[in-house]
């Protein structure tokens, strides 16, 4: 497979086109930015520590029968994955009360929820990704009733295998965010990423915080809980 011209420059990676059709090339890189891009950092390794988490979280999804984005892990920094067009729709799935959703309804960060909750965000830098109900997502013609619905259950049978996952790992799984694709014959796939920059994780016994809140609350060395949840993940302390 050859590398072609770059597609799409986000702020965590970069997209190109290969000389196969429906079929791209990710590299991640090692930018970080939260607020809306206000605040930004090239950390050393985050690229590779996201690279590697988000392979071997979406080959577990594969495993359980997600549908998804993923074909193979290429190198250190890059992977191949099937070309979608991407909805323009957050979905965030919360097992316990954290970041925006603390504030918002003035609940302690850490109380855990009963049932999970889904939330979706208009995925538009300009606007600050808002939060929006489906009759928001219906008047901007985002998605279908029907295909908010299958984000919906997507979004909780991720929640389901990703929240079992991690707890054998000892990581308490308390919110993530992900994005859905439409493959060229119109089938909805789970599509971007899933790592530390984009999930809440904790030590299920001390509640550390082992993802991108360290960056954004300037709490430490943001790779070193990348590193435990890698090592958690594939190594030694995780039973599975
Ligand atoms: O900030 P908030 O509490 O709404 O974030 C919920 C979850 O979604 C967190 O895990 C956060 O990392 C993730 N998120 C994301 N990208 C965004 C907004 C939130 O990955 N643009």
């Amino acid at each position: 497979m050859e590398k072609k011209a770059l597609l799409y420059e986000g702020k965590a990676k970069k997209i190109y086109t290969t000389d196969v059709e429906n079929i791209v090339w990710v590299s991640y890189k090692d930018s970080a930015t939260a607020f809306n891009g206000e605040k930004k950092a090239e950390i050393t390794g985050k690229g590779e520590l996201n690279n590697e988490i988000t392979s071997l979280l979406f080959q577990k999804l594969t495993d359980a029968g997600v549908k998804n984005h993923f074909i193979e892990k290429l190198s250190a920094t890059e992977q191949l994955v099937k070309k979608v067009d991407i909805i323009p729709i957050e979905v965030v799935i919360r097992n316990s009360v954290a970041g925006s959703l603390s504030k918002r309804l003035g609940m302690d960060e850490g109380t855990e929820l009963e049932k999970a909750i889904v939330e979706f965000y208009y995925k538009d830098d300009t606007l600050g990704d808002p939060l929006v109900t489906e009759d928001h997502i219906r008047v901007l013609k985002l998605a279908t009733l029907e295909e908010l619905q299958t984000l919906r259950t997507l979004g909780l049978c991720i929640n389901n295998v990703l929240k079992e996952h991690f707890a054998q790992c000892n990581v308490r799984l308390v919110d993530f965010k992900v994005e859905f694709g439409k493959t060229s014959d119109g089938e909805i796939i789970l599509a971007d990423e899933i790592s530390p920059d984009t999930c809440r994780l904790w030590d299920a016994e001390t509640n550390q915080k082992l993802d991108k809140d360290v960056f954004r609350r300037d709490l430490g060395n943001v790779t070193d809980g990348y590193n435990e949840i890698l090592k958690r993940l594939g190594g030694l302390s995780c039973t599975k």
